[in-house]
């Protein structure tokens, strides 16, 4: 799952897979960006998903790696600028090959985006919950029926 700073999208996106699936299944979360390396996922985020009864503080954020393209089979990225960062550190075409828009699974074709909440107020946290919630069930059934 990765996002720009791994604070606030997918940290979330990391923490409601994890809560779908059985533990051998690796989920991880990362961001194309530095600046927040080691640092909780924003309280807004840890919040919303309390709300849930999905506990996200032992997450620290990290930036997103070229080792993560063979380390994982499936990388989804929050918005297009993700897409487009990740895409610039593939190392060929069957890395590029693993990224995909993680609204992509629940709209499928769409391209949509999930929004950056990072500026904006509370209710931008529990919508990109929804979000998430209902791309990860997807995500779920395709692990599942592997
Ligand atoms: P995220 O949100 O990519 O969902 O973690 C952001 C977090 C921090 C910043 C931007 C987006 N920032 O500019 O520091």
């Amino acid at each position: 799952m990765v996002c720009l700073g791994n604070i606030c999208r997918s940290p979330l996106a990391e923490g409601i897979l994890k809560s779908k699936v059985s533990k051998n299944i690796k989920v991880d979360s990362a961001g194309t960006a530095a600046w927040h390396s080691g640092n909780l996922p924003d309280k807004r985020s840890i919040a919303v998903a309390k709300t849930y009864g999905i506990d996200l503080t032992d997450q620290r954020a990290r930036q997103f790696l070229v080792e993560d393209f063979d380390r994982f089979d499936y990388i989804y990225v929050m918005d297009k600028s993700n897409y487009v960062n990740v895409c610039k550190l593939a190392p060929n075409n069957e890395a590029i090959d693993k990224v995909e828009l993680i609204l992509n699974e629940s709209h499928s074709g769409k391209d949509l985006e999930v929004p950056d909440p990072y500026y904006g107020g509370d209710d931008g946290f529990e919508n990109v919950f929804q979000m998430l919630d209902e791309a990860c069930n997807k995500i779920k059934d395709k692990l599942e029926n592997a």
